[in-house]
């Protein structure tokens, strides 16, 4: 027996020393140290041996049962860092080879330039206002001094989702949300979409884009209309930059007028670009009327204001010289990797 003993420890040496995975190890454990393995199968036949022999063969085997053991841990040990090395080898990362170029994307220009309109009026203290997209009647027309039936409804393709809600025509609206819920003084620019049933063409598109301009405040005047666009269209357009202002009409402000750049190209001499008028027209604006304000909760025997509302596309298109408008909604990279 104590032969035999000998012979499974020298066995499972050699054939542990010879396994080359963890799975072929677990197998050989099976096998001699396992309820049905070899070694504990010697125990078993230990009835039939001499009292006294009986403790110094039970040292040999738990001897040999330790012994295996502790061979077939070392073994774990040594395949699990043998693979952990390959997985560190396989899986190294070569900090040295060149990285993959990401391709940087670019603002779109209406961005780059609404960007730019923004940082002038916040420059002057005004804050970025918003108004819903799809908007009731009342705040795009009834409010803004534009009944039912009003000459004005006409000339705003309206696209009406019901009676009384449509996609608003112009950022006006935005005037007497923020009047509604602000108390003056005001100082607002309000940029968004806007739509209008337009048939689409170089210049026409069903959906574009305005900034409203909203300022109230005790004792404000037309001069300070005058000047805050002055002030504007100079840090747009260069120092020496010209308005004038025109004479015109809208419902919403009282006295209304058209505020022209001098053309960029003639200097107001005439020419194609301006198309011979010298002058190109690019913001409506006026003194806010009684009733809008009165509309908005606001006091008009104690404050006054101005308005303003420009398209943005058309000076994005003069500033790049792009022809087309409907290149803006196109999504060509071809035209959007320009910028
Ligand atoms: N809402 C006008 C339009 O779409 C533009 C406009 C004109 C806005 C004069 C104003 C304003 O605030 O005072 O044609």
């Amino acid at each position: 027996m104590r032969q035999k003993l000998e012979e499974i420890r020298e066995r499972a040496a050699k054939e542990l020393e010879a396994a080359t995975d963890l799975a072929a190890i677990e197998e050989l454990r099976v096998k001699f140290l396992g309820k049905k393995g070899e070694l504990t199968a010697i125990l078993k036949q230990m009835g039939g041996v001499a009292p006294e022999e009986r403790p110094k063969l039970g040292q040999l085997a738990n001897e040999a049962r330790g012994y295996i053991e502790q061979i077939i841990a070392d073994k774990n040990e040594e395949l699990q860092k043998a693979a952990l090395a390959n997985k560190l080898v396989e899986e190294k990362i070569d900090v040295t080879a060149p990285s993959k170029r990401r391709k940087l994307g670019s603002k779109h220009p209406l961005t780059i330039v609404l960007d730019e309109i923004k940082d002038i009026f916040i420059g002057m203290g005004f804050d970025i206002a918003q108004g819903p997209e799809v908007e009731w009647d009342y705040y795009n027309f009834e409010a803004l001094n534009i009944p039912e039936n009003h000459p004005a409804r006409d000339t705003q393709d309206t696209f009406y989702i019901t009676e009384k809600m449509l996609l608003r025509t112009q950022t006006s609206p935005v005037q007497i949300r923020v009047m509604e819920n602000k108390k003056p003084p005001i100082r607002i620019i309000a940029p968004g979409r806007v739509y209008r049933a337009d048939t689409v063409d170089a210049t026409h598109s069903p959906l574009f884009h305005q900034i409203e301009g909203l300022v109230i405040d005790k004792g404000v005047t037309m001069a300070d209309l005058k000047g805050t666009l002055e002030l504007f269209v100079k840090s747009l357009y260069g120092e020496d930059s010209q308005i004038r202002l025109r004479p015109h009409h809208f419902p919403f402000t009282e006295p209304s007028c058209e505020i022209d750049v001098a053309c960029f190209r003639c200097h107001g001499a005439g020419c194609p670009l301006c198309k011979g008028e010298g002058w190109i027209e690019i913001l409506g604006a006026g003194m806010v009327h009684p009733k809008v304000l009165e509309n908005g909760g606001v006091d008009p025997n104690v404050y006054s204001g101005f308005a303003f509302g420009m398209g943005l596309e058309r000076v994005v298109m003069r500033r790049f010289n792009i022809d087309d408008i409907r290149l803006f909604y196109d999504n060509d990279l071809r035209f959007l990797e320009q910028f």
